[in-house]
């Protein structure tokens, strides 16, 4: 199963894709992940990525699908979960391109979406672990000890980008840039919307309910 799960930031699509590609066997490939990793390791990609990350627009097209293409077939039968990726009309239109050199296609294209305020709110209060990446919430899921990871016991940190400022850059850029992709997918047959404005274990229900059938 090849599946995109895309919205804009803050609907919950790293919550929500880290627990479906675990249960399903999927690799989730999260460009944002995959980017932030490069800025701490201090690769070359990281530091030709990291003004961009730090101001809320996209990282240039051809950084991004350099490093997803060598990810997708990697992971033999199972199939992939991406999120965050593609991110405009041009990264879908390469992501096309490559599935078709590698005989492969996406099973489902799956829109998440939930009012601005509830995005706002969800990113303001979001701490992630160092560690393991994985997502709290000051208010929605917060950790059972302050400032640490109930997984791993790794420290939590607020992303840069999640400041105020940056949040309505984002959200900006994710309009103009990235909710074209509705029209782009909009009429493929693996095309699924999911209303992503409830609590999450709600959330996962409809989302394992489109992916399935
Ligand atoms: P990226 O890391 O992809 O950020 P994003 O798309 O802005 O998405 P987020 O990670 O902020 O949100 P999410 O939808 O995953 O929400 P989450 O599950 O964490 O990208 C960052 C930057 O990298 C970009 O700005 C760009 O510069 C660059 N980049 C990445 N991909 C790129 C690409 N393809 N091309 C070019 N540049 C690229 O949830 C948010 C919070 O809400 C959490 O605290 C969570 O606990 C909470 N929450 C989740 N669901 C619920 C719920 N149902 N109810 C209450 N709280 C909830």
């Amino acid at each position: 199963m090849n599946l995109v799960l895309f919205g804009p930031p803050g609907v919950g699509k790293g919550t929500q894709g880290m627990r479906l590609a675990q249960e399903q066997g999927l690799a989730h490939l999260a460009t944002g992940d995959i980017l932030r990793a490069a800025v701490q390791d201090g690769t070359e990609y990281g530091k030709q990525a990291k003004a961009f990350m730090d101001s809320g627009t996209l990282v240039p097209d051809d950084i991004v699908v350099g490093m997803i293409e060598e990810r997708i077939t990697g992971n033999g039968e199972a199939g992939f979960l991406l999120d965050g990726f593609p991110r405009n009309v041009a990264q879908a239109e390469a992501l096309d391109a490559m599935l078709d050199r590698h005989g492969m296609h996406l099973d489902r294209v799956v829109f998440m979406h939930a009012p601005e305020q509830a995005l706002i709110e969800r990113l303001s209060g979001r701490l992630i672990c160092r560690a393991c990446g994985f997502s709290f919430h000051r208010q929605y899921s917060p950790p059972r000890v302050a400032g640490r990871c109930d997984r791993c016991g790794g420290e939590l940190y607020q992303r840069d980008d999640d400041r105020e400022d940056v949040i309505a850059e984002r959200l900006k850029v994710y309009r103009v840039q990235t909710e074209p992709l509705l029209a782009y997918y909009r009429d493929a047959s693996g095309f699924r919307q999911v209303d992503a404005a409830g609590e999450m274990q709600a959330v996962y229900a409809a989302l394992k309910e489109v992916v399935e059938h």
